[in-house]
């Protein structure tokens, strides 16, 4: 078996993404897991997570580290959120931002079998309710299907620490599904320009279609 290390707690496993399981022999989407030693990696389908989609697109910085703490927003059923939970490992935490009740209760079974994703279960604009929880994260990862996704970035960049970084996957469609996609991505870069400088942007393509994966840094 070859394995190289992309970042710390990113591999690739024979060609493939993955990361290293804190949770042994859970499957959290499907996904295929191997053994090498008392190691178990987890394969990470850049169809169905943006993180490994941008990792695998070249992705220069990724801040999120064994150890560090991730405000997630937008966690959905946990895909992407169980990969940075291997990520930040056993000394990391990871927050889990999400406001649909069904997508809570199967994000829930996960977290339960990872005592370092603690779930949220409230809008993302209502951070004065978890910011308490929180405190200040080392880096933000936010994934969230909504119109006003910059106004949400900038009401949670209170909760990340001055230099520290955003991983923020723009849907266009969401916020105006007429505009030309590249003035809905201008736009929002722009509108968050007061508090992050844009550090990376990432087309997805061809694992999705949708979005434009950005990494921003905390003025
Ligand atoms: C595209 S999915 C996230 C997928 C996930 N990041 C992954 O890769 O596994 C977007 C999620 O954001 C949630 N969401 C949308 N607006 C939200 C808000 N204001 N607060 C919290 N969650 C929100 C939706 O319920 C949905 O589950």
């Amino acid at each position: 078996m070859e394995i190289n290390k992309l970042f710390p707690g990113v591999f690739r496993v024979d060609g493939r993404l993955a990361t290293a399981s804190i949770a042994r022999g859970a499957k959290v989407y499907g996904e295929d897991l191997t053994d090498q030693g008392e190691v178990q990696y987890r394969m990470w389908n850049p169809y169905r997570s943006k993180l490994a989609a941008a990792i695998i697109k070249g992705l220069r910085t990724l801040s999120i580290r064994p150890g560090s703490s991730v405000l997630y927003l937008g966690a959905s059923t946990g895909t992407t959120c169980s990969h940075v939970s291997d990520i930040v490992g056993e000394k990391g935490l990871v927050y889990c931002v999400e406001m649909a009740e069904r997508s809570m209760r199967d994000l829930l079974k996960v977290c339960e079998k990872r005592g370092n994703m603690l779930p949220i279960h409230k809008d993302a604009r209502d951070v004065d309710s978890y910011a308490g929880d929180v405190g200040i994260a080392d880096a933000i990862y936010q994934d969230l299907s909504a119109r006003d996704q910059d106004s949400i970035l900038l009401l949670n960049a209170r909760l990340l620490k001055k230099g520290g970084y955003a991983y923020v996957a723009i849907k266009s469609q969401s916020i105006d599904v007429a505009a030309d996609p590249d003035k809905v991505y201008g736009r929002f870069l722009s509108n968050v320009s007061t508090m992050f400088c844009v550090e990376e942007r990432i087309d997805l393509m061809p694992y999705d279609k949708l979005h434009l994966f950005v990494v921003l840094k905390k003025r």
